[in-house]
């Protein structure tokens, strides 16, 4: 792969790449839509990810291109960017606008995106090329920013440069990953740990829909509304900060503040999951994969019933799982609407699972959804350095 990056690469700009870096995608296996209401995540970087090869030229100009998309763009070094349409380069834009406007001093590059995680698919392409992008500016040109405050900017960028009022977990996990660990990340505190993600002899499938997701960031953002609306009615009385400030048992107390049903709804799934994230977490401590399993089933189901997220594509994959004894559980990740589900699965049936999987959901939804067993991989870096860890 690398070599043939390089190869690519000089190939396009007639010289050859300086350096390289990789971002990895995410996948979250509990805490959805919880990250914005100041709770508890536990995402995992995958191995698919977002590699950038750069060489500097002395002609003051920024020259995007990829090898997934046909749009290109060479621009000029100057004081701050507009977003331009719905292309790619957007995000890598952003990200240099946000360096520009911090009076960071950036000179004229070459640039050679490359993404094997599948675009739309709820693994957060989107944050792995901001924060890849963030972390080359940062180590290229020496500034000095820290790990955090690349995802803090990155985030930044996608809430005001692209305009999707995103959490911070996708952007934390991408820079903070660890082969092997799943991240146990208050979102609140921004404090985490790395813990064993000890899956025993389950492995971690992904299965992607494979459906085009309309609307999702103008449905994301209607979400966002409704816990702010949940969060305003409930400081009537209570002097929190966040929705996940409190557990289901104080929300049972204080739900009669909130009027709208919709609101309601929003604000017990955010609630009770970030409460199922803590048993979740208590589960696999103790290597009892069965529990994490139905934790996972339950948060798809509120996730459907209460958030409202889901289609019935990721339904279909949570309705599998229950259906093979391999399966330990199942449930929708990231944002929804589409995008990507997963489940733990006995490494023994996998195989069987990925068969099983293809006709149960063809059958019913009218075209083949993508199976992969996912490996954890490492966060943000350097290429090199990442592959002597064998990213
Ligand atoms: C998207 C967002 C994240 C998070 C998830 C849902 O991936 O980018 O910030 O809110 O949806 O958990």
């Amino acid at each position: 792969m690398k070599q043939d990056l390089y190869r690519q690469f000089k190939n396009l700009f007639n010289k050859n790449a300086e350096s390289a870096y990789f971002s990895p995608g995410r996948v979250n296996l509990i805490g959805e839509h919880i990250d914005y209401n100041g709770g508890l995540v536990m995402p995992c970087a995958i191995t698919f990810g977002t590699y950038i090869l750069l060489a500097e030229n002395n002609e003051n100009l920024v020259r995007f291109r990829s090898l997934n998309f046909d749009e290109k763009l060479d621009i000029p070094i100057q004081p701050g960017y507009e977003k331009s349409g719905e292309t790619w380069f957007n995000y890598p834009l952003g990200i240099f606008d946000h360096f520009l406007k911090a009076n960071k001093k950036l000179q004229g590059l070459d640039l050679l995106f490359y993404g094997d995680i599948p675009i739309s698919s709820g693994l957060s392409s989107s944050a792995s090329i901001e924060v890849a992008t963030a972390f080359l500016l940062n180590d290229h040109f020496d500034i000095g920013f820290t790990k955090l405050e690349l995802v803090q900017l990155s985030k930044k960028v996608e809430n005001e440069f692209i305009g999707v009022n995103c959490g911070i977990m996708d952007q934390f996990a991408v820079a903070f990953g660890e082969k092997d660990k799943a991240l146990m990340l208050n979102c609140d505190t921004l404090e985490y740990q790395a813990v064993d993600s000890n899956l025993g002899e389950y492995c971690l499938a992904i299965i992607n829909t494979n459906k085009p997701r309309k609307l999702a960031e103008s449905k994301y953002n209607e979400r966002v509304q409704e816990c702010q609306d949940a969060l305003k009615s409930l400081q009537q009385e209570l002097d929190i900060q966040n929705l996940c400030d409190i557990d289901t048992a104080q929300f049972d107390q204080y739900k009669h503040l909130i009027t709208d049903p919709i609101v309601l709804k929003r604000a017990r799934h955010v609630i009770e999951e970030n409460d199922r994230v803590k048993l979740a977490a208590a589960a696999l401590a103790a290597g009892n994969l069965n529990q994490f399993g139905q934790l996972m089933y339950a948060s798809h189901d509120s996730l459907k019933n209460l958030y409202e997220v889901s289609g019935q594509e990721l339904d279909t994959i949570a309705e599998y799982g229950k259906t093979n004894a391999d399966v330990a559980g199942a449930r929708m990740t990231g944002a929804g609407f589409g995008g990507c589900g997963i489940a733990l699965v006995k490494e023994s049936g996998f195989e069987n699972f990925k068969q099983g999987m293809i006709e149960y959901y063809t059958a019913k939804i009218g075209y083949a959804p993508s199976v992969y067993q996912s490996a954890i991989g490492n966060g943000v870096g350097i290429l090199k350095e990442l592959e002597n860890s064998d990213i």
